[in-house]
């Protein structure tokens, strides 16, 4: 073929092209093929004026093909050209990416198993009403249990939410019944810290509420959470108990326990609080108790993740120590 003829060809190619990928084998094809038939010139044979025609023939083609296949690479959008001292073998700079911390893929984890049994994830604020955090979950201004939980105050009068109960009433409120809903999400208390104890962490607050619903549904709920965290690891079956338990806006109120058996010794673990929703707590939030009933339970997310890593000291999580944050890369 001829320079003539090859141009006339690539031309016509090009055209047909679909993809950054086609044009880079075009190219190159064209690139060689040109190459070779400058090589099967004998250039001895050749005059100096038929020399210097084909030689600047030969340079305005491989710069036609050059520019073209450049113009439709930009089309492509694949015309971003590597720099030379970029060496593509080199690992990637995912080696250094950051981690999932080890709380939230907990609470990923656990989202999934309510997601699979129908429950809706409702994120809410982190400073709320003192209405939301106490009264509507029946803990009125002179109740003890708001000792129990050594608030926050803002100046506005708002509270950093000592628990992620402060959810309930604007669940019920605004996603009506029936009701299927988690609220993750991180709380605080005015805590002196030890080993068991932040003054920020991580809580895991569900409601149901439909006709009819019981203690057994709450217990069927509760065991398909327990059966999908712990047991792929354990291997073996989780045993549960309810220990009866106080909360002002439960009516009956639970301890939820889990049984783990460590080096032949079985121990129980307090691990979750959950019980039927209190009559007034409905009521507060828009629900008929003559008509609706339903269960809560207030999961201990920084808990959960205690016990699934094998971690001591709660006082890590929050740290940012990278010592501690790395380990938990093969997490992504
Ligand atoms: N809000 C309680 C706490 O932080 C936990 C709790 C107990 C939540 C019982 C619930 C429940 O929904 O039913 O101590």
């Amino acid at each position: 073929m001829n320079l003539a003829d090859l141009e006339y060809a690539f031309n016509s190619e090009l055209q047909a092209v679909k993809n950054a990928d086609e044009l880079a084998r075009l190219k190159s094809r064209y690139l060689t093929n040109i190459a070779d038939a400058r090589k099967a010139i004998d250039f001895s044979k050749l005059g100096a004026d038929d020399k210097r025609a084909f030689g600047s023939g030969w340079n305005a083609l491989k710069k036609h093909i050059e520019d073209k296949a450049k113009e439709a690479a930009e089309r492509f959008g694949g015309a971003r050209s590597v720099p030379q001292d970029f060496d593509l073998t080199l690992p990637g700079l995912g080696r250094n990416a950051g981690a999932i911390h080890p709380i939230i893929s907990t609470q990923l984890e656990v989202e999934d198993i309510f997601r699979s049994m129908g429950f809706q994830v409702y994120l809410g604020d982190e400073a709320v009403s003192e209405f939301d955090n106490f009264d509507a979950v029946n803990i009125p201004p002179d109740h003890p249990a708001r000792d129990m939980q050594d608030t926050f105050w803002l100046e506005n009068g708002m509270v950093l939410r000592t628990h992620t109960s402060s959810m309930q009433n604007r669940a019920m409120r605004e996603l009506g019944t029936p009701l299927r809903a988690i609220f993750p999400g991180r709380c605080f208390r005015n805590e002196a810290t030890d080993m068991t104890h932040e003054n920020t962490f991580y809580q895991l607050e569900g409601m149901m509420i439909d006709r009819g619903i019981t203690v057994a549904n709450l217990i069927a709920v509760m065991k398909e959470l327990l059966q999908n965290v712990f047991r792929r690891r354990i291997g073996e079956e989780i045993e549960g108990r309810l220990r009866p338990g106080f909360f002002p806006f439960v009516e009956p109120g639970f301890e939820l326990d889990m049984k783990t058996v460590l080096k032949g010794q079985a121990r129980w673990i307090e691990l979750m609080p959950c019980g039927m929703i209190h009559p007034q707590v409905l009521k507060l939030g828009g629900v008929d108790p003559e008509k609706w009933t339903g269960f809560a339970f207030g999961l201990g997310l920084t808990r959960l993740a205690m016990l699934k890593y094998g971690i001591q000291d709660l006082r890590l999580f929050n740290k940012g120590d990278l010592r501690f944050n790395e380990q938990f890369k093969a997490t992504l």
